[in-house]
């Protein structure tokens, strides 16, 4: 892991530049001993997964490599679809088979629906009082129908048609010029652009503003790295306290207090409109919260940090899993010539001579929905991260209190034994199929699945499909300095969600 290389380099600094580093190796190096003495007399008797074997202090990280995705699928074709791994101090379950997946989805009962509260998720999210790292329980049913009831629901959606449109013809205007002038675009900065813009207007509507945005956006951005730097306290919890020597400590403590007031001055700007009373669709999601916080409908009230930790949930869940999910489409696009004319015919001839796309064109767009699927199915951006609290049982297998459970949904998306021609890009094979995101009739789940499920698919979906509708609609797309799809490099690499390692850059020819 790229963590784990910042990591190696600081702790030989330490070393080289004080005796500290021997004291402090000693230490470690004795609570370690404590520790494994202590774990093996409480695990005796216990049937857990199989495990690769693992070295005292590390356990099993030195077997996991930069790209976790590949890593764990590598592990898994030699210790099996089930398999317990020791990151530091930290059990992880590890799953690479659809049909256990399923399983936790769909029928573990409760013992599945937690989220490891990670010391960064902590201090991001208000101790966590958010959608997507809060506890399973009462707080969590109500947030969570929040989300899926008023802010996310299919007529929300609807109701932000108008944002998306506007963003797309801001985009193509953009796009535009660089045919012009004959330039690549680069679309790993142009959807990270766009799929902000989407968020932030239909959060923050009115209130938006280029500037404000933008700072917003880093610091959302921040965040997310945080989320997936190196943590002592995650993987060695008696370490904790070297966080502070790292900087991990600081930087939590200065980007969480950002955020912060930001959130409060744009809560503050809005309570003083009292604009929540709007009852049109056009209202965004903060003037939603405060109408939900304000009427006392709720079983449960909400605060102002509550509402300030669903508000990061949607910057956070729903930017950068869009964006690198369009970059991978127009990669495979450019990749695969023969798929990328037939798209664009279908998209050309349901657009006609009309002067606009319009969302409502994409639902006559049959072919454009199997190469999103595919898209998905290939480049799965997210690892499914669930996390147990008490012992459960899940094949026969003991699960450990307070394990972290990955689904490798980009090996089961990949798999042979599932799929025909599991690593060629085919979106034939979604036609004619009822195969959808929520993952439960298939072993195809891009969004998770069941009861902690992703509640933003339809609005990732909407401004998915739209915006390639009118990529492909208004340009068609070649390779920088004449290059040849079928060379175009489709590395990844993982940072927090699996990304494109080289930034897509492709050059616009307008058809008008
Ligand atoms: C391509 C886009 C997206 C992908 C691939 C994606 C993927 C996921 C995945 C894999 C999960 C975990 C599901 C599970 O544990 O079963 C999740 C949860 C979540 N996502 Fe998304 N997501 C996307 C877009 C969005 C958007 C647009 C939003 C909101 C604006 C959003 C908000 C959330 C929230 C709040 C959760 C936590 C749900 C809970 O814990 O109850 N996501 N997403």
């Amino acid at each position: 892991m790229d963590q784990l290389n910042l990591l190696y380099q600081w702790w030989q600094e330490v070393n080289q530049t004080t005796t500290v580093g021997a004291i402090l190796t000693s230490l470690i190096v004795f609570s370690f001993c404590l520790l494994y003495l202590f774990n093996l007399t409480r695990n005796k008797g216990l049937n857990f997964p199989p495990s690769p074997p693992k070295l005292p202090i590390i356990g099993n990280l030195h077997q996991i490599g930069a790209r976790l995705h590949h890593s764990l699928r590598n592990l898994s074709d030699k210790y099996g679809t089930i398999m317990l791994l020791h990151l530091g101090h930290t059990p992880f379950l590890i799953v690479s088979s659809a049909e256990i997946a399923k399983e936790i989805f769909f029928k573990t009962q409760d013992a599945f629906l937690y989220r490891p509260q990670t010391r960064a998720a902590r201090a991001l999210f208000y101790a966590c009082c958010d959608i997507a790292f809060c506890p399973f329980g009462d707080y969590w049913r109500q947030v969570r129908k929040i989300c899926v009831q008023e802010l996310l629901s299919q007529r929300r959606v609807q109701a932000f048609q108008f944002v998306r449109e506007v963003e797309v013809a801001n985009m193509i205007e953009k796009i535009r010029d660089s045919s012009l002038s004959g330039d690549a675009v680069n679309f790993t900065q142009m959807f990270a652009v766009i799929s902000n813009n989407v968020i932030f207007r239909s959060a923050l509507g009115r209130a938006y503003e280029e500037e404000t945005n933008k700072s917003f956006s880093e610091l959302s951005r921040s965040a997310m790295d945080l989320i997936g730097y190196f943590c002592f306290e995650d993987l060695f919890p008696f370490l904790g306290w070297l966080d502070n020597l790292t900087g991990l400590t600081a930087k939590l403590k200065t980007t969480s207090g950002e955020i912060r007031s930001f959130l409060d001055q744009m809560i503050g700007k809005r309570e003083i409109l009292n604009s929540s009373d709007d009852e049109s669709d056009e209202k965004d999601l903060l003037d939603i919260l405060l109408h939900l916080q304000k009427d006392g409908s709720l079983e449960i009230g909400i605060t102002r940090e509550n509402i300030k930790a669903i508000l990061l949930d949607m910057f956070v869940g729903g930017t950068d899993n869009t964006a690198t999910t369009l970059e991978w489409a127009m990669a495979e696009l450019v990749k695969n010539p023969s798929e990328m004319r037939k798209v664009q015919a279908e998209v050309r001839r349901v657009v006609g001579k009309k002067s606009k796309v319009e969302e409502n064109d994409v639902n006559q767009m049959e072919y454009l929905k199997c190469v999103v699927k595919e898209t998905m199915r290939l480049h799965v951006p997210a690892m499914i991260t669930r996390a147990t609290i008490a012992s459960t049982m899940l094949q026969g297998y003991d699960v450990p209190p307070k394990t972290i459970v990955l689904i490798n949904a980009w090996a089961i998306q990949r798999d042979p034994k599932l799929w025909d021609r599991p690593e060629e890009f085919v979106p034939e094979r979604f036609l004619n199929s009822s195969v959808d995101f929520t993952g439960q009739h298939s072993q195809f789940f891009p969004f998770g699945a069941g009861r902690r499920g992703c509640p933003g698919i339809s609005l990732a979906i909407a401004e998915i499909e739209y915006v390639l509708a009118n990529l492909l609609y208004w340009f068609d797309w070649q390779l920088p300095d004449g290059a040849r799809g079928e060379d175009l490099d489709m590395s990844d690499v993982y940072r927090l969600l699996i990304r494109r390692k080289v930034p897509l850059r492709l050059v616009p020819v307008s058809r008008f």
